[in-house]
């Protein structure tokens, strides 16, 4: 296969943070590696800090470290694509000193004058950036011009349509990329495959044979070093505006007319339209929050290092979601999020109905067994498959049925093989394919969703702490489920 080479130089703010140093120079060290970048490439980092080229080539090479290289002084030929400039970005003279060497960058690599702006730093710096880049004149008139943009993308529907308004005095909304790494999960691209591809899956997924839909990312670790940010925001922000509800348009969507970035875009973005927004006694009704307590060895959320000792930020979300639509009208979407959970992992359980009528469970039969509901599990993360769980007749004398898993794992070798979310991401905003990003449009209506909840929540105190580390959240995340008759398919067996 003969793999196009991208050509451009890519400016980016925020160079010597973590994110950079963890994800992103592995990400394009593994383009390069696969000759998705090549010589006609070139990184220019910013930051305030003042820091020579030499020292940033050498962050950078440290950055990319432990990853094996394919050919001898692979990883030296790569760092010596990366410059530094130390830029404030509220002073407009900077914009120029950089707009500058972008251009030098761009006639010493021959990058076809296209430019790749990503903004990975303070998120209140995003909107002066984008008008600065305007105005300082660091577009380009021959090539391409290309934003990406990091989350959290606002607080609030009014902040987000701010920061949006902002982005496009500079950029059009097919310039622009918004960051959503679940988007690069092999996983989460694969339930298009797995919805698309298969009649017997797609001819099912719908209400006369769906009973519900459970989304799951759960996690083990608390807020490590991440208290100041985190406390400000809060799972609701940090995972369900944005994580949880693209999964869930994924889930709900309609067929695309073709799998191309434009027309699965339409399909989400008409998905989310007919999410039903709740009153707020709805919300109250339907979304449950929780805080972790003190467990064995760990520390309660509220004594956690920068989280404020009363504060009444969620650590954990559940929610019934419904869509009034004619594919959903009936079938609750459960979701849950949450930190210090009992283990670390994302899945999506599709739970089918029952047969109408269960013929085994006829008292002629003798057999007190009942048949479960399939089940078809998509194993995100850690690790990466489907199960059908179907019912069959157990072996031996007799007949009883018990519920069997089909399954397919990803083997270990092809997880190591398969890219990171960032290397995915990056190449597609290279390539200027919007797939796996979120639209304005798809943002908004996730922000007009989450801001009634919010509302109620930033009004009414919470009954904090309400959960012990290693469980599965408080328990009213199970009687969201009970009171319909319902309970997760995952649990912990106590
Ligand atoms: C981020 C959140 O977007 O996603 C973090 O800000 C969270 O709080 C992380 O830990 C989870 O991502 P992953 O890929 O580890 O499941």
């Amino acid at each position: 296969m003969v793999l196009a080479e991208n050509k451009a130089v890519i400016t980016l703010f925020g160079a010597a943070g973590d994110l950079a140093q963890r994800k992103l120079y592995p990400s394009l060290f593994k383009l390069y590696q696969k000759h998705y970048l090549g010589e006609h490439f070139a990184l220019l980092g910013t930051s305030r800090r003042q820091i020579s080229d030499e020292d940033f080539q050498e962050m950078v090479r440290q950055s990319i470290s432990s990853i094996k290289e394919t050919a001898d002084g692979q990883a030296e030929s790569f760092v010596k694509h990366f410059f530094f400039q130390s830029h404030d970005v509220t002073k407009p003279e900077h914009y120029v000193v950089l707009g500058k060497r972008i251009a030098k960058l761009e006639e010493q690599f021959d990058t076809e004058h296209n430019r790749l702006f990503y903004m990975s730093m303070a998120p209140q710096f995003f909107g002066t950036i984008a008008i600065n880049l305007k105005k300082q004149n660091l577009l380009s008139d021959n090539g391409f011009n290309r934003l990406v943009i990091e989350k959290p993308f606002g607080r609030d529907f009014d902040s987000a349509k701010k920061l949006n308004d902002e982005l496009t005095q500079t950029f059009d909304e097919n310039q622009i990329f918004r960051i959503d790494h679940y988007l690069g999960k092999e996983m989460i691209q694969n339930i298009e495959a797995l919805r698309f591809g298969n009649t017997i899956i797609e001819s099912l997924w719908n209400n006369r044979y769906i009973d519900n839909i459970q989304v799951t990312l759960s996690e083990k670790l608390g807020v490590e070093e991440r208290a100041g940010y985190y406390d400000q925001s809060g799972a609701l922000r940090d995972m369900v505006q944005n994580h949880v509800m693209q999964i869930v348009a994924q889930l709900a969507m309609e067929q695309p007319v073709a799998f191309t970035d434009s027309d699965v875009r339409v399909e989400k973005i008409k998905a989310l339209r007919s999410l039903r927004l709740y009153t707020p006694s709805e919300a109250a009704a339907n979304f449950v929050r929780g805080q972790y307590d003190a467990g064995d060895n760990s520390t309660a959320y509220r004594k956690e290092d920068g989280v404020d000792p009363h504060s009444a930020t969620e650590t954990f979300v559940a929610a019934k979601l419904l869509f009034d639509n004619y594919r959903w009208s009936g079938v609750p979407f459960y979701i849950r999020t949450g930190k210090k959970m009992a283990d670390k992992f994302t899945r999506i359980d599709v739970v089918f109905r029952k047969p109408l009528i269960d013929i085994f469970a006829n008292p002629r039969m003798k057999s007190d067994q009942s048949l479960k509901s399939n089940v078809l599990t998509i194993y995100v993360e850690p690790k990466s498959g489907f199960a059908l769980r179907v019912n069959a007749k157990s072996a031996g004398q007799g007949f009883t049925t018990t519920p069997v898993d089909l399954s397919f794992l990803q083997s270990s070798a092809a997880k190591e093989e398969a890219p990171e979310p960032y290397e995915r991401l990056f190449h597609d905003a290279l390539e200027g394919n919007h797939t796996n990003f979120a639209s304005w449009a798809e943002i908004a209506y996730a922000w007009k969703f989450v801001d009634v909840i919010r509302k109620l929540w930033d009004i009414e105190d919470p009954q904090f702490p309400n959960y012990v580390p290693g469980s599965m959240g408080p328990a009213a995340s199970d009687e969201l489920l009970a009171r319909d008759g319902r309970q997760w398919v995952y649990r912990l067996n106590r």
